[in-house]
């Protein structure tokens, strides 16, 4: 039977994308959400629009020094280039992935996020910043005690009074087979309770996708079987995946930070000494 093996299964799915994905500016195809790159598109616009949401309130610090974990096809190293970080350094599982992104940033490092290579010990070196984030990353790790040593090494990462930024799926779900799905969602408290004894405070929490909330595991699921087909249309039609990413863009302004229907969210905490 597969298992959901972390580090072949993000090799597999970084190299089976084409290198130049890397310039689309969505993340790469198939990593990072939709399928077809409209798709895609959409839901990092999204993203980007409620990550800004978040960033207008609390500022980041001039030239900050910057960690991610899990940088992916490089979105989030593209989008804070705006903030000049005197230090960069994303990091991947995937070693492709970190090849990749450090051919095109050649002046932000990359770890590979190798466990066997003691990674964490070269972020610590480069450290502490005034920003440590893992967007979309935290629940790909399905092992509890990985995610939970990974929580706390990105806390710890975080110099005082600096920030710690997640984007996550807030919430838990059973899934049948569970050795085959390379994602585990928790709930917020469970990280509250992390981010708590590790001395953090919630600074803000914003919705990201409310329409366009799914899980990985099957699409509009988090929907109602009227919802559902609705919407499986309307990433399907262009003009129709407009109008449904602009409802949203409209509906996280205004959601509650803990509006049920809005599981996806950026979490933003201070490190408070
Ligand atoms: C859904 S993608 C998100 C990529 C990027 N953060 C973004 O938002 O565009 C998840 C990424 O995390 C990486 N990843 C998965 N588990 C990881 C881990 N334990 N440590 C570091 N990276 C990991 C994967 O290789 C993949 O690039």
């Amino acid at each position: 039977m597969d298992t959901y093996q972390p580090a072949d299964f993000w090799e597999k799915a970084h190299a089976a994308a084409p290198a130049d994905d890397i310039n689309l500016g969505l993340g790469i195809h198939y990593v990072g959400g939709g399928v077809a790159l409209r798709d895609a598109a959409a839901l990092y616009k999204l993203r980007k629009l409620n990550l800004g949401r978040v960033l207008r309130k609390k500022r980041l610090p001039t030239r900050p020094k910057i960690f991610e974990l899990g940088s992916g096809g490089g979105f989030w190293v593209e989008f804070f280039q705006q903030f000049e970080p005197q230090k960069f350094v994303g990091s991947d599982l995937s070693l492709t992935a970190v090849q990749r992104l450090s051919a095109k940033y050649r002046y932000c490092d990359f770890v590979h996020m190798n466990p066997e290579m003691n990674p964490w010990q070269e972020v610590a070196e480069a450290g502490p910043f005034d920003l440590c984030m893992a967007i979309d990353v935290l629940y790909h790790i399905t092992d509890d005690t990985g995610w939970n040593d990974t929580l706390l090494h990105l806390c710890r990462n975080v110099t005082a009074g600096g920030l710690l930024l997640i984007a996550d799926y807030f919430y838990e779900r059973l899934v049948d087979r569970p050795s085959q799905v390379h994602v585990k969602f928790r709930k917020m408290s469970q990280y509250l309770s992390i981010l708590d004894k590790e001395n953090f405070a919630i600074e803000e929490i914003q919705p990201i996708f409310y329409l366009l909330n799914r899980t990985i595991t099957g699409p509009f699921r988090d929907h109602t079987r009227f919802m559902s087909p609705v919407l499986r249309f309307a990433v399907s039609n262009p003009i129709a995946l407009k109008l449904v990413t602009r409802t949203d863009s409209i509906i996280t302004k205004f959601a509650r930070p803990m509006n049920p229907s809005c599981t996806t969210r950026f979490l933003l905490a201070r490190r408070v000494s």
